[in-house]
């Protein structure tokens, strides 16, 4: 049900992709800038219609151009050395994207290692919170039957594999 792969996320042929968006949801640099590119301008055009969305919070569009159907806008804290919230916040991006998928009828998702680029997460604690988030929050949405943590390198793929292969224990 949990995996950890490395790919270009916007390759993926899953239901829905995450976006780490900002809170514009304009489009940027990194995984924001791949999606937008991958998906074409329609993307760009929805996401305008849609008023910005709360750090910690996800909106949801289309997926345009990409494989996937549906993108999940969401935007991780920005990492100030961890007093100020950003471990609840990056939980409630995965909380909120997972509860949107449910209700979009969403079977598969993949995620990106949301907040760790340019906001600057570190990649061990934001997988941990990925991890066992979406872990707890899959017991509400039996309808999500696969979660794909698309890591963009073998150092982030390395950190996230054994925490995915906890799994049963
Ligand atoms: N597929 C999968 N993962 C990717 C891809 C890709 N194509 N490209 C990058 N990553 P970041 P953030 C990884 O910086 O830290 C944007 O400008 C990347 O290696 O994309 O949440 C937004 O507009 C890293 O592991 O997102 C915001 O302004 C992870 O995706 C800001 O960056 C997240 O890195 C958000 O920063």
């Amino acid at each position: 049900m949990l995996s950890a792969v490395k790919a270009d996320i916007t390759t993926l042929q899953v239901d829905a992709i995450v976006n780490a968006a900002n809170n514009s949801l304009l489009g940027g640099g990194g995984v924001d800038g791949a999606i937008h590119r991958a998906a074409g301008p329609d993307l760009l055009n929805e996401c305008r219609k849609l008023g910005g969305c709360a750090t910690g919070d996800a909106k949801i569009t289309k997926g345009c151009r990409l494989p996937a159907k549906y993108v999940i806008h969401t935007v991780g804290p920005v990492w100030h050395g961890g007093s100020r919230g950003e471990a609840e916040l990056l939980a409630s991006c995965y909380r909120r994207s997972l509860e949107l998928a449910s209700g979009a009828g969403v079977k598969s998702i993949a995620f990106p290692s949301i907040s760790t680029g340019v906001y600057g997460y570190p990649v061990e604690q934001a997988a941990k919170i990925a991890v066992s988030t979406v872990r707890e929050e899959l017991q509400k949405y039996p309808g999500i039957e696969k979660v794909v943590f698309c890591c963009f390198s073998d150092r982030d793929r390395d950190v996230y594999e054994p925490l995915v292969a906890e799994e049963g224990k």
